[in-house]
């Protein structure tokens, strides 16, 4: 979903830097710089997945119609406000993924594992950006309640979005691997959603809760350690797991 939803996140925040005070500005500009990368590098990646997987070239196109649409269509408000709440699904994924690093990655592809780690890690590190966005652009609308509303709309749309297109592109891939009977693929799949879902829609009912910042939100240890792993690694493929532990 990376390399589409990514760009609705950098150019809602691009729209948004006129009205953001330098400070915010600058934490905006190096948010929407990392998104920016990331969708870069996902897009790669995707190409990797679609030439195995041709079926998810039409989930592809219809996920970009998809945030197109909301693009054109939401104001910059709901926008901000959409990004915000994606960006709380994220940390959440990031918890989940390091807290079971050793059972999702074992014998992974190691460049694949290391884009998701550098991702997730990056994740927790801008985990308030999008959040500070949305706050200013809404405090300069003056109209609390009202925010309060979007924000909970544009989460629950944003929800939706990702169930959906996340259990098409699953879907397509277990067939495209002749595991869509495999009953023991669709076992490990559900145990790790109801373990996600606890997660993601604690998280997500923390932050409809008025004085909500995502700075309250402990970093999981890991992705600390992981990143300055990584900047110091000197092979390409720095280690993925067994660094540090993810109690904060
Ligand atoms: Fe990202
Ligand atoms: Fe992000």
């Amino acid at each position: 979903m990376m390399p589409v939803i990514e760009p609705y996140f950098v150019r809602s925040a691009r729209r948004a830097l006129p009205l953001l005070p330098p400070d915010l500005a600058s934490t905006a500009r190096a948010y929407l710089e990392q998104e920016a990368e990331h969708l870069r590098q996902h897009r790669l990646f995707n190409r990797l997945l679609t030439d195995r997987y041709p079926a998810l070239r039409r989930t592809e196109r219809v996920m970009g119609s998809a945030y197109r649409w909301l693009e054109r269509t939401r104001s910059l408000e709901f926008s901000c406000a959409f990004a915000a709440a994606s960006e709380t699904m994220a940390y959440s994924a990031a918890r989940w993924a390091a807290e079971r690093r050793s059972e999702l990655f074992r014998d992974a592809d190691e460049v694949a594992s290391t884009l998701f780690l550098w991702h997730l890690a990056e994740e927790v590190e801008h985990k308030s950006a999008a959040f500070e966005i949305h706050r200013h652009v809404t405090d300069v609308e003056n109209r609390r309640a009202r925010s309060r509303l979007r924000f909970a709309a544009a989460m629950g749309l944003a929800l939706v979005l990702v169930v959906v297109f996340v259990v098409w592109g699953t879907t397509v891939m277990l067939a495209g691997e002749r595991r869509l009977h495999h009953p023991v693929a669709w076992i490990r799949l559900l145990r790790w959603s109801v373990v996600f879902a606890f997660e993601l829609l604690s998280n997500l009912t923390v932050s409809l809760l008025p004085g909500f910042h995502p700075d309250d939100f402990v970093d999981p240890m890991f992705y600390q350690v992981w990143l300055r792993e990584f900047d110091t690694a000197t092979s390409s493929i720095p280690i993925w797991a067994d660094v540090g532990d993810t109690t904060a």
